[in-house]
C-alpha cells in the first residue's frame, strides 16, 4: 500500500495547507490529551526545513454546519505552540477574506491555524465552493487526518481533487503498520478497537473477524454490543440505529 507523501514534493517556497486531525478531548477549553497534536510534529518540521509554510486545519468535535465557540481551535494553536515551539498565528475562520488574507501575507518557515473546519456547512456535504476555498488558500495539500480519512468532507475529499495532493507523515505510517497486519500478520493476531460508534466500522470489524483470532472491542462502541445482547447499559451511548447490525457481527464472532 504506496502513497506519495510530502517527501515526494517539491514544496520550496509553497504554501501547504496539511488536514491534521487535532479532534482531541476538551474539557472547558483545556486540552485533556494531546497527542494528536504531537503527532503532527515530524511533519510540520519536515516541511518547514524545506522553505515552505505551513497552513493548519482540522475538526474538532461532531458534525455541526454552525459555529460553536466551545469547540474553537484557539486552545488547539497555544498548545500546538509548545509542542513545535514556534509561533502559530490562529484565525478565527478557515475560508473567506480573512482566511485568505493570512494565507496570502505568509512567509516560508510560517505556520497558521484555520478555525474548525466543521464550523461550515459545506464540510461534510463536500460542497465545491468549500472545497475551492480551501484550495485557492494553498499550493499543496496534505492530509495527515488519518482519523478522518473516511470522511467524504470538503476538507479532505474536495481540496484534494483541487491541487496538488500527497500524505502525510503520520498517514504513511498508519497505512504501514495496517499493510503489514493484514498481510501477514504474527499469529496469534488480536484486533483491539474503540471509539464510540460501530456505525462507520461495520466493514472494518466484518474484515478484522476474518483475519483475527480475536477482535477485542472496548470504549463506547462496546455498549451497541452489550445492547444487542439484551445487557442492560444504564445511560452509555448506544448506536440504537445499529444494533441489528451489531447482532450480527456477534454472529458471525
Ligand atoms: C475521531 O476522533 O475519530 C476522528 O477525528 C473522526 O471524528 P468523527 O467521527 O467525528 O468524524
Amino acid at each position: 500500500m504506496k502513497c506519495r507523501t510530502i517527501r515526494d514534493i517539491e514544496v520550496c517556497n509553497k504554501r501547504v495547507l496539511m488536514r491534521a486531525d487535532f479532534n482531541v478531548p476538551l474539557d472547558d477549553g483545556h486540552i485533556i490529551d494531546d497527542a494528536r497534536i504531537r503527532a503532527v510534529d515530524p511533519n510540520v518540521h519536515n516541511l518547514l526545513a524545506r522553505s515552505s509554510s505551513v497552513i493548519l486545519c482540522s475538526h474538532i468535535g461532531l458534525q455541526c454546519g454552525k459555529r460553536v465557540p466551545k469547540l474553537s481551535l484557539r486552545p488547539v494553536a497555544l498548545a500546538l505552540e509548545g509542542v513545535l515551539g514556534r509561533k502559530v498565528t490562529f484565525v478565527e475562520d478557515c475560508l473567506g477574506p480573512v482566511a485568505q488574507l493570512a494565507a496570502d501575507s505568509m512567509m516560508p518557515d510560517e505556520i497558521l491555524l484555520l478555525e474548525n473546519t466543521r464550523f461550515y456547512p459545506g464540510e461534510q456535504n463536500n460542497d465545491s465552493q468549500m472545497a475551492s476555498g480551501l484550495a485557492e488558500l494553498a499550493d499543496i495539500f496534505v492530509n495527515d487526518a488519518f482519523g478522518s480519512a473516511h470522511r467524504r468532507h470538503a476538507s479532505i475529499v474536495g481540496v484534494a481533487e483541487r491541487i496538488p495532493a500527497v500524505a502525510g507523515l503520520l498517514l504513511e505510517q498508519e497505512l504501514e503498520y495496517l499493510d503489514g497486519f493484514l498481510r501477514a500478520p504474527m499469529r496469534p493476531f488480536v484486533s483491539i478497537l474503540g471509539g464510540s460508534k460501530i456505525s462507520d466500522k461495520i466493514g472494518l470489524i466484518e474484515s478484522l473477524l476474518q483475519r483475527s483470532d480475536r477482535v477485542l472491542i472496548g470504549g463506547g462502541m462496546a455498549n451497541t454490543f452489550f445492547r444487542a445482547q439484551g445487557i442492560d447499559v444504564g445511560a452509555s451511548l448506544v448506536e440504537i440505529d445499529v444494533l441489528e447490525e451489531a447482532d450480527g457481527l456477534l454472529e458471525i464472532s
